[in-house]
């Protein structure tokens, strides 16, 4: 029987989900991730077709967020939609995008919009896309455009999706377009787009001096297999400073941690240049030194035997469901930044097709989020990844992240479990008891205490 114990969240938290314009709109062919899908190379097969049609229904979804009492959505823009040849606009594409985010605010939705989030327009890419410095400028112009076009329906953005995973997915690892593996070409593309963030967000406060403008990054943890080991623990920090760290601090200072190559340009302008800290985080590695992984620097990334995981995926990307990583992150990055701005989880999810798995995970990094609010750190919102199934990248639809289950065939969906569980949560602004209990009970004990008298966060 419920004692009615609640774990609130701070007044005004945003609640919402995250999606993005590829994986979700259909018929985008003006990009290099359409054409990376005709030319074969998505894992299994697949190609974004309709995906979840949002160019024509993204309102029928967004009554799903607003059944579930979410105050805030992020959704992304396509830049080749909106610019399909370089300088020529679409202005039908912006008005599409404007009714979009009128609908929202309609349904006492705030939209949060990602002017990047992985694909460029071809004619960019033919110009050597972020690899060349000079090509900030067609970026920068782009949101320029864009800003000044919906500014009156939009005050939070988000410049950049995940610079680091744009840059090593395909430059370095060659898993997305444009397949190459060299890293010194990974560390330019990196390098170019934290400027092209900076350069963006002061255009931007230009035209819009009250907006709230930030970039986010992917936070991947990487612990050693072997903590006595000075090798393992050696790799580990080495990976996580790259990946995570430098990133962040490139953004922060304009300088790299690791300042050679192309990264000893610094970036002009760069301290300041934000006004929150957008955090992304799904799932942390274990690594053992490894001579043969010359390109992961010295280390064999796999995920721990004992984990509860997400489904893999075809290339075995997402894999232990590690709820306090979300913890260590916030409370990482709060230190490293020295508490200078608010941070919000702009993408936390579960690839979990039968959905066993995922509200406990929910409930569990919800909790994480909690203790780090509890200790200090200004988290001010969550948005969950994702609302409906979307195509994921070099997955395909092999691996769900829904919420909402959707069949791209015939475009029906059908809400999961963790929906319900998620839009109580968002209404009542605080995670209960009754939900626990009635969702994963077996957490009753350790998110509120065996009699219920302590929180446990
Ligand atoms: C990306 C999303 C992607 C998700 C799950 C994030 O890194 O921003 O686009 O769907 O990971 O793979």
């Amino acid at each position: 029987m419920s004692r009615g114990y609640t774990l609130r969240f701070p007044q005004g938290f945003l609640w919402g989900t995250a999606s993005a314009a590829h994986q979700n709109e259909g018929d985008n062919v003006n990009n290099q991730w359409y054409r990376w899908e005709q030319q074969g190379h998505i894992l299994s097969g697949d190609q974004s077709g309709n995906a979840a049609d949002w160019w024509h229904r993204a309102e029928k979804d967004f009554e799903w967020a607003e059944q579930m009492e979410n105050n805030a959505l992020r959704l992304s823009l396509e830049w080749s939609r909106i610019e399909p040849t370089e300088g020529k606009w679409d202005s039908s594409a912006v008005e599409r995008y404007r009714h979009m985010l009128i609908d929202l605010r309609k349904r006492h939705i705030t939209p949060v919009v990602t002017l990047h989030h992985f694909t460029d327009p071809l004619w960019f890419v033919e110009r050597g896309g972020f690899a060349d410095q000079e090509n900030i400028a067609f970026f920068v112009r782009y949101v320029e455009y864009v800003v000044a076009a919906l500014h009156d329906v939009c005050t939070f953005w988000v410049t950049i999706n995940e610079p680091n995973v744009y840059a090593l997915q395909g430059y370095l690892f060659g898993a997305f377009p444009p397949g190459q593996r060299d890293l010194k070409k990974a560390l330019l593309v990196l390098r170019n787009m934290m400027q092209a963030h900076v350069e963006a967000f002061y255009a931007m406060r230009n035209i819009q001096p009250e907006a709230l403008i930030g970039y986010c990054l992917h936070y991947r943890l990487v612990d050693p297999a072997n903590s006595l080991s000075f090798v393992d623990r050696g790799v580990a920090s080495v990976q996580e400073t790259l990946f995570n760290w430098a990133p962040l601090q490139a953004g922060e200072t304009g300088r790299f941690t690791f300042p050679t190559g192309p990264l000893l340009a610094p970036i002009p302008r760069a301290s300041g240049a934000r006004d929150y800290h957008g955090i992304n985080y799904y799932t942390r590695d274990m690594v053992r030194f490894d001579p043969q992984s010359a390109i992961e620097v010295f280390g064999k990334r796999f995920t721990r035997q004992k984990a509860t995981r997400n489904d893999p995926g075809l290339d075995n990307s997402f894999g232990e469901i590690y709820p306090e990583g979300i913890y260590r992150v916030l409370k990482e990055v709060y230190r490293r930044t020295r508490g200078n701005k608010p941070l919000y989880i702009t993408e936390n999810g579960f690839s979990d097709v039968l959905d066993d798995r995922r509200p406990r995970a929910i409930l569990e990094h919800l909790v994480m989020v909690l203790r780090a609010i509890h200790s200090g750190v200004p988290v001010r919102g969550y948005f969950h990844w994702t609302l409906v199934d979307s195509f994921e990248w070099n997955n395909g639809w092999y691996v769900r992240f829904g919420l909402i289950d959707l069949d791209p065939l015939t475009q029906m969906r059908s809400p999961r479990r963790s929906a319900s569980m998620f839009g109580e949560i968002c209404r009542a602004n605080a995670i209960t008891e009754s939900i626990v209990e009635r969702y994963v009970p077996e957490l009753l004990e350790s998110v509120f205490g065996a009699r219920g008298r302590e929180l446990r966060v």
